[in-house]
């Protein structure tokens, strides 16, 4: 379609909007309320220019000719338009330069700046902030309104983390939107009219789980990120775009740093992962990085203390120790980068040990069948979910949002994502017939789902060998699989052995698969915690011509299986340990393994329970901290940028080998992260050195997975369940775990009472052995019988024994207040 932009000719597809054009072109117009990824509005009307097209004779549909040259004749529209909400026509002529259009943007500004309050010295914004830039470029300078500016209430806490200036808000919307069109929680409106509209909601604090995404999209300093309010100016920071370890999403995050600390994370664009989004647990969980109590030296313990002492002291130390020991283990932690694992496999095989990482799923992450991307997620016509995805991989639940929306993701013009995407409306209807949900409680997308399935605890396996039967015409297998499994959960409890679906709501979902050869089956943790769970997933999916995408549960987990491990359990078999960023000292086994080692030694950011049992404690890097590699869930490999953050002497672990194999006198593979990639171009087949910023998803990565077998719970009464935000940090991010609330035990009110617990009661309770702090909740969706306890890296998702006999009050833990908009506020402590 041939539109003029100016002096300039484009050909552009139908559709396109008018602002995309004039910004396609290399020109420019101020704008507000458009938004990538959302919904044009015209509500800002910024974008005003003069804008006309030819028309066709409607007798003999010719164009209508201009008789001096012959041309089409452009007849102007009567008014300047909003380039946001008109399409291009062909032969479209914008004029940007002409003084109608600069006088209608002059004139909108103006009216905009009537009553904000222009304290821009004072605000977080400043010197980042679409109005002030725009005000600069396109306004007056001057202002003929010369009556009082609008008061409004300035530090209203729209929850702990979010604090609104109602004076700043210009009425853009897209904060309202953003809500209703990308994660579809409807948390925040505009109230009242006129003069006195602000933004508000009806519920208690906004009860969301991407709420901080409304921070980085305000064209104003009226939604402001509570903290990082007050804390530095905008050119004070340094930005350091990199990815996120909080999850396997491989999110990009911008991570805005100043004098050795984290002072804000935002949102990074990443137009094959998390678009311009981040969930809360990504954004606010990063405070724990400059907490106080942060180990920032090594510590020998001599005589039963911990002595402070260099890398050198220590690592000649552990040298001289693991002359005399054999059998070691080396173990990291599944977020670590592949540069780190090569590290570990390095040192575990010059000391004739073995490497493993935790957790590690019984199942392969990387599947048999095809994987999918979450560009295929978000453009499928038959999504089977079954996992709680929002806890588990948060991005993945906005990516299937895409999908119910029924819009391909707009893909990237010369400008970059298109501003004004104009197949997008305000309260689209959402497609929930495409998208079933299966767990074994209520998870919060199955408010979205057209089929929930809400299975006995457990039954992944006995639901997906039921559906493959279906799938396979094999129902006859149906009937007994529903009736005669036991899966271990405890019959006491009152749970019933039910697959949640009966035979024909089996066979839609198949059916629903078959038809559709976009189908997805994403799967999480209790899946892979079976390795024939998972198998029977991949099978589905290859019967039904489904493609799959696991929920890896660690920032690395994908990519940690390209290099060989141990085949048995390190923690359990070593004779001496070196543990990085693990903490199973929880295990009372643990402990009592603990007294048999020769030599422990913990590398970690805390002082954990297992780093107090050390007899070396070795400070690591924050994921923030760190240089490296890392595959995210669909197999993309992704950069990690080390952000300059004060951590004393902190190493990631390829610092902890190159400091013990100096004081070994080698020098291994993995003692750099340029060592790692020499020998990971191997394996790979290419220099990482090279990875462009935006990552790459290979064809095939190599994969060695040896599967740890399943927990053998044998009368299980729990279900480990995935949580947004890191449990390990949680308490060390008080402003987050206000927001959220604390590690909790989630139990049905029916069985609190039996068991003699209070909800809000902080408790020290046995989970399969280990023990565990946490905040009783009660909870009616919770099914009778089944408590919910979240994973951590040591327990991860699958089924669990809660002792609830075990259960005595844990003492308060002396967490400081935090001081937000709405008062003092105080978290609840859990692990
Ligand atoms: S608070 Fe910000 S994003 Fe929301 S309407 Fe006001 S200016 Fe727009
Ligand atoms: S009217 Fe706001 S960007 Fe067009």
């Amino acid at each position: 379609m041939k539109v003029i932009v100016n002096d300039r000719e484009l050909d552009l597809p139908p559709g396109t909007s008018a602002i995309d054009a004039v910004f396609q072109a290399g020109y420019d117009v101020p704008y507000f309320c458009s938004q990538e990824y959302m919904s044009p509005i015209g509500a800002c009307r910024l974008c005003l220019a003069k804008v006309g097209a030819p028309r066709k004779d409607r007798a003999t549909g010719e164009w209508i000719l201009d008789e001096e040259t012959g041309e089409p004749k452009v007849f102007w529209f009567p008014k300047p338009m909003a380039t946001c909400t008109t399409a291009v026509m062909e032969g479209m002529v914008i004029d940007t330069k002409c003084q109608e259009t600069k006088n209608a943007q002059k004139s909108m500004m103006e009216f905009t700046l009537i009553n904000h309050p222009l304290d821009c010295p004072v605000c977080d914004k400043g010197g980042a902030c679409e109005l002030q830039d725009r005000a600069y470029e396109y306004g007056e300078g001057v202002s003929r309104f010369d009556f009082d500016k609008r008061h409004q209430e300035k530090h209203h806490a729209l929850s702990p983390l979010i604090t609104l200036d109602r004076e700043r808000c210009i009425h853009c919307k897209r904060c309202v939107r953003y809500f209703e069109e990308i994660p579809g929680d409807e948390v925040l409106d505009f109230i009242e009219r006129g003069g006195h509209t602000y933004i508000g909601t009806l519920d208690d604090g906004l009860p969301s789980n991407f709420t901080g995404n409304i921070t980085d999209i305000c064209p104003v300093g009226a939604l402001l990120d509570a903290t990082s309010r007050f804390r530095g100016r905008n050119w004070e920071y340094r930005h350091t775009r990199t990815t996120s370890t909080d999850d396997s999403s491989g999110s990009a995050i911008m991570v805005d740093s100043r004098t050795g600390r984290i002072e804000r994370i935002k949102a990074a664009r990443h137009t094959r992962i998390n678009h311009d989004w981040i969930d809360d647990g990504t954004r606010f969980g990063h405070e724990y990085a400059d907490a106080e109590d942060r180990l920032k030296t090594p510590l020998i313990k001599k005589d039963g203390t911990f002595q402070e002492a260099t890398w050198e002291e220590a690592s000649a130390f552990i040298s001289d120790k693991l002359q005399a020991t054999k059998n070691v283990g080396v173990a990291i932690r599944a977020d670590a980068t592949l540069e780190e694992a090569v590290g570990a496999a390095a040192l575990a095989d010059h000391l004739h040990g073995t490497y493993d990482y935790y957790p590690k799923t019984p199942a392969a992450i990387t599947p048999s069948a095809t994987p999918a991307t979450l560009d295929d997620v978000a453009t499928s016509n038959a999504l089977f979910v079954l996992a709680d995805v929002t806890e588990e991989v948060p991005i993945v639940d906005l990516r299937i949002k895409d999908a119910l929306k029924g819009v391909t993701p707009p893909e990237p013009m010369a400008h970059g994502i298109p501003i004004a995407d104009l197949r997008l409306k305000e309260h689209m209807p959402k497609k929930t017939a495409i998208l079933s949900v299966a767990a074994p409680y209520q998870v919060d997308l199955m408010k979205y789902a057209g089929r929930t399935i809400t299975y006995s605890a457990g039954h992944e396996a006995a639901l997906l060998r039921a559906l493959l039967a279906t799938a396979k015409g094999n129902t006859a297998d149906v009937d007994g699989l529903s009736i005669d499994q036991n899966l271990g959960i405890d019959q006491n409890l009152g749970i019933d052995h039910e697959l949640g679906i009966d035979q024909d709501g089996l066979s839609a979902l198949v059916k629903q698969l078959q038809d559709n050869d976009d189908a997805v089956i994403v799967y999480g943790g209790w899946v892979l915690a079976s390795a024939e769970a998972s198998e029977l997933a991949n099978q589905l999916a290859k019967v039904t011509g489904s493609k799959v995408l696991p929920l890896a549960p660690m920032a690395n987990s994908r990519g940690l299986e390209v290099i060989e491990t141990a085949t048995g359990d390190v923690l359990e078999d070593a004779s001496a340990l070196i543990l990085s960023n693990l903490n199973p000292a929880r295990a009372s086994h643990f402990v009592n393994h603990r007294k048999t080692l020769d030599l422990l030694v913990v590398h970690d950011t805390f002082m954990t329970e297992t780093a107090e049992l050390a007899d070396v404690v070795l400070p690591a890097k924050t994921g923030y901290e760190k240089e490296g590699t890392v595959v995210n869930l669909e197999g993309r490999i992704l950069p990690l940028n080390a952000v300059p953050v004060d951590s004393g002497t902190s190493e990631d672990f390829t610092g902890l080998v190159k400091a013990l194999g100096d004081a070994m006198g080698t020098r291994l593979a993995g003692r750099s992260v340029r060592s790692a990639r020499r020998a990971l171009k191997e394996t790979l087949g290419f220099d990482l050195a090279d990875l462009p910023s935006e990552g790459m998803l290979p064809e095939n990565l190599p994969t060695q997975h040896h599967g740890r077998p399943a927990s053998s719970e044998k009368s299980a009464n729990a279900v480990i369940v995935p949580t947004m935000s890191r449990p390990e940090y949680l308490s060390r991010n008080p402003r987050l775990q206000i927001a959220q609330g604390a590690l909790a035990l989630r139990v049905n009110p029916a069985d609190a009472h039996k068991h003699g617990l209070t909800a809000h009661e902080r408790v020290k309770i046995d989970v399969s052995g280990v023990t565990r702090r946490l905040v009783i909740k009660t909870d009616e969706r919770v099914p009778a019988g089944v408590s919910l306890v979240p994973a951590i890296a040591e327990q991860p998702c699958g089924l669990a024994r809660v002792d609830f006999a075990s259960a005595r009050p844990d003492p308060v833990m002396p967490v400081p207040p935090v001081q937000t908009d709405a008062g003092t506020m105080t978290a609840e402590v859990g692990d």
